[in-house]
């Protein structure tokens, strides 16, 4: 197919503000890979052929062995890459987060896991914020680009907005802590696939578990989901109550509407002060605590 190029071209900054709109907004390697120019494709055209051949019989419509070799010669050669069983890694995330004892330890065993593929598009590990002794601790879904520069949770526009937030009811980075399900940036801030969620989901219980705060507040669909275990929309989902089992201890969680939900959808605030005054009631009618 034909190369087609606007005219006139367009400039540099043209190319980068296109990039960045979709999503592309870091280089992963120093030097471009131009994956096309790589492909052998006339193994592929063989093997076209040949089931082209293949359906025109009664055959059941199996690939041939000989079709799925040409079929991988036509890919380009890619690194070598052992591949491990998700359930094999997600058995190795639940075994390295229950064997950290402390919040440090975890932070340790975070950084030297290699399970999670999007460790290494990220540039470091986002881990918390906040203050680990708080009684409250709020989870958002996964780092952005603004997170995974400096290491910190929400601290780009979307945390901006939690920070406004938790300070409508008192709180802020000294007496509540940040954290998120997966603690690696996905690369162009997509979705993490549910894998992705299914691998980081052990360091996430631990997380809380070690933090043992008395009040959980999910933030948005993907942490409410994952964490409260529902299939409710966070429509449905958000200013309920529910028990939240820690492992050592049974807390109070709550979900409400991610930051950067409202950002888009400002008309939504009104039912997130709904929830955050809710939380800043079952704050204050907590026992306080033994020293
Ligand atoms: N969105 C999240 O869910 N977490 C962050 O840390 C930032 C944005």
């Amino acid at each position: 197919m034909p190369t087609v190029t606007p005219d006139p071209a367009p400039s540099i900054a043209q190319l980068l503000a296109f990039y960045l709109e979709a999503g592309v907004d870091c280089a992963l390697m120093d030097e471009p890979v131009d994956r096309l120019a790589d492909m052998d494709v006339a193994p592929a055209r063989a093997a076209s052929q040949e089931s082209a051949q293949e359906s025109s019989d009664d055959a059941p419509k199996r690939p041939s062995l000989a079709s799925m070799q040409a079929g991988a010669q036509a890919r380009p050669v890619l690194p070598a890459k052992i591949e491990v069983a998700p359930e094999v890694v997600i058995a190795a995330a639940c075994e390295a987060a229950r064997g950290a004892p402390t919040l440090e330890a975890l932070r340790g065993v975070m950084e030297a896991f290699e399970g999670c593929a999007l460790k290494s598009t990220a540039t470091q590990l986002v881990f918390a914020d906040g203050n680990p002794q708080a009684r409250i601790m709020f989870v958002g879904e996964a780092p952005g680009r603004d997170e995974d520069i400096e290491g910190l949770p929400f601290i780009g526009r979307a945390g901006k907005l939690l920070d406004k937030m938790m300070a409508a009811i008192g709180l802020d980075r000294s007496n509540a802590y940040i954290a998120n399900v997966i603690a690696w940036r996905p690369p162009g801030n997509r979705t993490p696939t549910p894998q992705e969620t299914l691998i980081c989901l052990p360091f996430i219980q631990r997380h809380i578990e070690l933090v043992n705060p008395d009040i959980l507040v999910t933030l948005g669909n993907p942490s409410t989901q994952t964490l409260l275990q529902t299939k409710d929309g966070i429509m449905k989902s958000r200013g309920r109550w529910v028990d939240y089992d820690t492992g050592t201890r049974t807390i109070r969680a709550i979900a409400s509407f991610h930051p950067a939900y409202l950002l888009r959808s400002p008309g939504y605030k009104r039912m997130a002060w709904v929830d955050l005054r809710a939380i800043a009631a079952a704050l204050a009618a907590l026992p306080a605590r033994e020293s």
